[in-house]
């Protein structure tokens, strides 16, 4: 069997990771991936340039199925050109997609089933936006793809102006509109299904840490660490989200006729009110993929592979009842830039965890160097969430380049 995975950060190193463990032990090959995701997957012969040479030199190599990993391929049509061509693809067709791709198409979903979620305006100019404003905080959010940098919490008008500035002024996300939501509090829970034509499977639940800063502080980014469990959220509270927010997602998707093969990932706020939806993304978390994988037994191949051609059998997987801890090195000015060509020192001295690389590349020497805003991502488990967050401190301070940046929270803030 070959298989495919689409993308090239970390998620993806832990996606081909998962899959070239499996029990079935598939060919793993990847696109366009990284140095790193090629010691365990094969680069893709061919050129590619878009979504229909990428099915092209799939078809070419034999390819039997594709897991897409990043949202920007989905949302470009990957699954339904690569099924046309008779590949089944993980990951939703660029319908569905729009889950993710728009907030606006999220939130009327949302609406439409009665998921629990804040309440919202659309706003098309900068004007409209300002007066939609009634209170502060306030959360802005541009109406489409940004690689996580299309929110914004205002605190007061100036921030709120400055943000609506670079969206409808400088157009630094290009054209689209925003949304105004309502500020819920909480901490927050990512939880992930496979979702197969109606069926579902809920995965160890998650929570990410999407500031810069200890204790929540600083900028938002694609998320500094994570820590994963089955017991992470109580029994309750998962029949909860399970009922209310994932059954009802994927009732809705057969009910407006929308075609769902993949992860369907809720970010939930645990608000006093109860959990409530703030995002939609249609494939894993980056990078909660990183914590939750390696706790996934069996034969994960065999089991995307099925549920991509529609049927979905939870038997084929298992999942491990250790706690499993991901901490992320980033680079030197992230997440506003990011510094390039640091070289990592210590990779070879972690033991007993697993490193995931999300931006590195080999220079000429061979060493791994940084290469973008998050860099690795150390992960290590435990029986319990303190021997798991010591597990991966200990083994991520072996690591280090210069001007890495790192939280020392993950995993205990949010659980005092
Ligand atoms: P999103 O891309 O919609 O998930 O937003 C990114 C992050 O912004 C979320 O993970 C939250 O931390 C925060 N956020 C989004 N929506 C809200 C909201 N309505 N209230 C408070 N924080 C939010
Ligand atoms: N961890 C958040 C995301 O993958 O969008």
């Amino acid at each position: 069997m070959k298989v495919i995975v689409v993308g090239k950060g970390g998620r993806e190193h832990a996606l081909v990771t998962a899959l070239a463990e499996s029990e079935s032990s598939p060919e793993v090959y990847c696109y366009p991936g990284s140095d790193a995701i090629f010691e365990t997957a094969k680069q893709l012969p061919g050129e590619v340039s878009d979504v229909d040479s990428l099915v092209q030199a799939m078809l070419h190599e034999g390819i039997d199925f594709c897991v897409g990993g990043e949202e920007s391929w989905l949302a470009k049509g990957l699954a339904d050109r690569a099924r046309e061509k008779g590949i089944p693809t993980w990951g939703p067709v660029k319908e569905s997609a729009q889950l993710e791709a728009s907030k606006e198409f999220a939130k009327e979903f949302m609406f439409r089933h009665n998921i629990p979620t804040g309440s919202y305006e659309v706003a098309n100019d900068y004007e409209s936006a300002m007066s939609a404003i009634k209170k502060y905080p306030t959360v802005l959010k541009f109406d489409g793809l940004a690689a996580g940098k299309g929110v914004a919490i205002c605190s007061n008008e100036s921030e709120a102006e400055s943000f609506l500035k670079e969206v409808y002024i400088d157009g630094r996300f290009g054209d689209g509109r925003v949304l105004i939501e309502e500020f819920l509090e909480g901490p927050e829970v990512s939880v992930i299904a496979a979702v197969s034509d109606g069926e579902y499977q809920i995965f160890t639940p998650a929570r990410d840490y999407k500031r810069l800063g200890d204790g929540d502080e600083g900028l938002n980014t694609g998320g500094m660490g994570a820590v994963a469990s089955r017991v992470l959220i109580d029994k309750d509270l998962l029949s909860l989200i399970d009922r209310e927010v994932i059954k009802a997602s994927v009732d809705g998707l057969i009910s407006d006729d929308m075609d769902f093969r993949g992860f369907l990932y809720a970010g939930l706020m645990l608000t006093e009110d109860g959990p409530k939806l703030l995002e939609y993304n249609c494939r894993f978390g980056d990078p909660e993929a990183q914590a939750v994988l390696p706790l996934v037994g069996g034969d994960f191949s065999s089991y995307l592979f099925e549920a991509a051609s529609g049927s979905l059998q939870q038997d084929l997987i298992s999942f491990d009842e250790s706690w499993s801890i991901c901490l992320v090195l980033a680079s030197a000015g992230y997440p506003n830039s990011s510094r390039n060509d640091d070289v990592i020192r210590g990779l070879d001295s972690v033991e007993g965890v697993r490193v995931y690389h999300a931006g590195t590349k080999k220079n000429e020497s061979g060493e791994y160097v940084t290469n973008g805003g998050r860099v690795l991502a150390v992960v290590g488990r435990g029986d319990d969430r303190e021997s798991a967050v010591r597990n991966s401190y200990n083994e991520a301070s072996k690591v280090s380049f210069d001007g890495d940046q790192r939280r020392s929270d993950i995993g205990q803030m949010h659980f005092e």
